[in-house]
């Protein structure tokens, strides 16, 4: 995995664009980087980059044996996940519904998984009972799924598969669980809603991160790995 960084480089240069649409989050240009729709498309939005980067050591340290991702958008979140550890294994699902992407957003996905050789991401096209089939046919039970990733309607649908044991991480949604937990920039993107011994290690992992994060902007792209992408 050690090339998936310079892999998702060139695939942002050629088949991304920055849509950043910070107006309201004047604050996250220097921290969180930039997020990215397909070239030509404002929706659907991935995820910001320092977010994928948190995903990517929270996996590295957590090595979770499944990940579901609900729901994969770009395929930014999923593909972050999957690098993080060559032995987790990463479902994500999505309909391309929103934006009205459709083929291009599946194929897209697809195109990400595949340069960046991410063959433990499954990706699946539709909503959750067919990620749900999906599961079934690999023998993957609920108890499996260490980690859920929610960004988008998956909040409604994450109760399906959630489950006591599942550490669960949400984009944008701080009090879905009602809970306080963990929160990466000050509770408006991810949140991870962790049991209390994990907090610990939450802050350990991400650690580099904010020292890098907490700096200024020239500090902060040289450490991100596509940050030289506009
Ligand atoms: C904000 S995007 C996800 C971005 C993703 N995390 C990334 O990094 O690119 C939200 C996605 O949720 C999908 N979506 C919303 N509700 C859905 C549903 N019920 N079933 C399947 N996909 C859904 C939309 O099609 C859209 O692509």
């Amino acid at each position: 995995m050690g090339d998936f960084f310079s892999k998702l480089a060139e695939f942002v240069a050629a088949r991304m664009d920055v849509q950043d649409q910070l107006d309201g989050l004047p604050d996250y240009r220097a921290i969180m980087g930039h997020r990215y729709a397909l070239r030509g498309r404002t929706e659907p939005l991935s995820i910001f980059q320092g977010e994928g980067l948190a995903l990517y050591l929270f996996v590295k340290a957590f090595q979770p044996r499944v990940v579901l991702d609900l729901f994969t958008g770009t395929g930014f979140a999923a593909a972050h996940m999957a690098a993080g550890h060559q032995f987790t294994k990463v479902y994500s699902v999505d309909n391309y519904s929103e934006g009205g992407v459709g083929d291009a957003g599946w194929d897209a996905a697809c195109e990400l998984v595949q340069t960046c050789d991410l063959r433990n991401a499954k990706l699946i096209r539709g909503t959750h009972p067919d990620l749900m089939r999906a599961l079934d046919a690999d023998g993957v039970t609920l108890g499996d799924i260490d980690l859920l990733f929610l960004d988008g309607g998956g909040k409604d649908v994450s109760r399906v598969f959630d489950h006591p044991g599942t550490v669960v991480i949400t984009h944008d949604e701080p009090t879905w669980l009602g809970t306080a937990d963990f929160r990466l920039m000050g509770g408006s993107h991810l949140t991870f809603h962790v049991p209390p011994e994990m907090l610990p290690m939450c802050f350990t992992i991400l650690s580099p991160y904010f020292m890098i994060g907490v700096s200024d902007e020239v500090a902060w792209r040289p450490g991100l790995p596509v940050g030289s992408v506009r």
